[in-house]
């Protein structure tokens, strides 16, 4: 999941900012905005089927047959891509018949990455012993090209409803299926569970998330002691002698990663394991999928609602599954604090476009260092 976009920062000033806060303020700022979107999509919506060129056909001539299907020779490639960013997936399947598949094609450079970390833990995970049945919730590659251009695989299409509808029904509903998501990526953890040092892996879990960010700054800025300030905190809470539990972690469990059954109860497969990985601080899973599908249906900036539960102010819908995540002795902050660090570090890492975006860095990450921070 890309960090929410929708927030109003405080600062504009002048006319446009004037603009905007009227905008935001009569709530029409995010059917705007949703409507901008998708123009723009349209207008950058691609032929897949022209930029795969020769790669489809070497895909689909290594893919094995799949039972109940016709041969593969002769599936088509739907012409509308369902992302048109950076990574490109479209439909693949029988003509005329539902989707059997999505081939995915990675087209940036960083996306090549993420499509081959992605393929590196499904792989991992499915032949880890301790997956067991669980492996059933991991994608399923009928085809890899990953080392030729342009990268692509092909992935079976995954049933379900993903988690970004139920959280536009009723808070019932919503809170169903978010307790459904967080039992099954909890399973995932006790089931890969490992006691680690922490000083091995303050690299990967602190360290480097606070220098991904900080590399945004000029020397001087506000924002960098503010950072050193809460790698302090986030050291100590973590504890640097420590001998603490870690597991495998999914590291972006939010909504439009998640498919589930019709009613909510079920979840029947997890995406886009590209930001996983094997040692991790298992409550990441679910802080982000809390703190974001918050985000979602509140329609607020990632940042704001980082900033209300660190303070312990939840958000009253979800109040009861808060409950049930796990907390550091030291509180509810520092985890909330360290799945967002970590969570923006890997936004950065997925997508150049984001060391620029001033908004997204004023509504994601300059709120929380400023007013959770001291
Ligand atoms: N195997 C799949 N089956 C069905 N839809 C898929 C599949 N893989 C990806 N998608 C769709 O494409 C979207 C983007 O793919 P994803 O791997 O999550 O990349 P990212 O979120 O990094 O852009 C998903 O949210 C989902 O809607
Ligand atoms: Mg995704």
């Amino acid at each position: 999941m890309k960090t929410e976009r929708r927030e109003m920062p405080r600062q504009l000033g002048g006319i446009a900012g004037l603009t905007i806060r009227v905008l935001y303020r009569s709530r029409l700022l995010a059917p705007l905005g949703r409507l901008a979107r998708s123009v723009l999509a349209a207008r950058r919506s691609v032929d897949i089927r022209e930029l795969l060129g020769g790669a489809l056909p070497r895909l689909i001539s290594s893919m094995q047959p799949v039972e109940g299907l016709p041969s593969p020779e002769t599936w088509v490639v739907a012409r509308e891509a369902i992302g048109v960013s950076s990574l490109v997936v479209a439909p693949l399947g029988p003509p005329g018949a539902a989707p059997a598949a999505v081939v995915k094609l990675a087209r940036s450079p960083e996306v090549v990455e993420e499509l081959r970390a992605h393929v590196r833990a499904v792989q991992a995970l499915s032949g880890d012993p301790r997956i067991g049945p669980w492996g059933r919730y991991l994608p399923d590659f009928l085809a890899l090209g990953l080392t030729s251009e342009p990268a692509a695989v092909v992935e079976r299409y995954m049933v379900g409803i993903p988690l970004t509808r139920m959280l536009r029904r009723e808070p019932d509903l919503a809170a169903r299926s978010i307790s459904a998501c967080l039992e099954v990526i909890g399973e995932l953890h006790t089931r890969t569970a490992s006691v680690v040092t922490t000083a091995d892996h303050l690299a990967a879990w602190l360290d480097g998330p606070l220098a991904a960010v900080s590399s945004l700054y000029p020397a001087g800025a506000w924002q960098l002691s503010k950072l050193g300030c809460l790698g302090d905190e986030l050291r100590q809470a973590v504890g640097i002698n420590a001998s603490t539990p870690a597991s495998w972690i999914h590291g972006d469990y939010t909504r439009d990663n998640i498919f589930l059954s019709p009613d909510g109860g079920e979840v029947l497969g997890i995406l886009d394991w590209g930001s996983a990985r094997p040692v991790g601080v298992a409550a990441v899973d679910a802080y982000l999928l809390l703190l974001s599908s918050a985000a979602y249906r509140q329609r607020r900036a990632l940042g704001h609602v980082v900033v209300d539960v660190a303070r312990e102010r939840g958000p009253s819908a979800l109040d009861p599954l808060w409950a049930s995540v796990e907390m550091l002795p030291s509180g509810r902050r520092a985890l909330v604090l360290l799945t967002w660090l970590q969570h923006v570090a890997h936004n950065l890492a997925k997508a150049a476009t984001y060391r620029d975006h001033l908004a997204w860095r004023a509504l994601n990450i300059d709120v929380v260092l400023r007013k959770l921070v001291v």
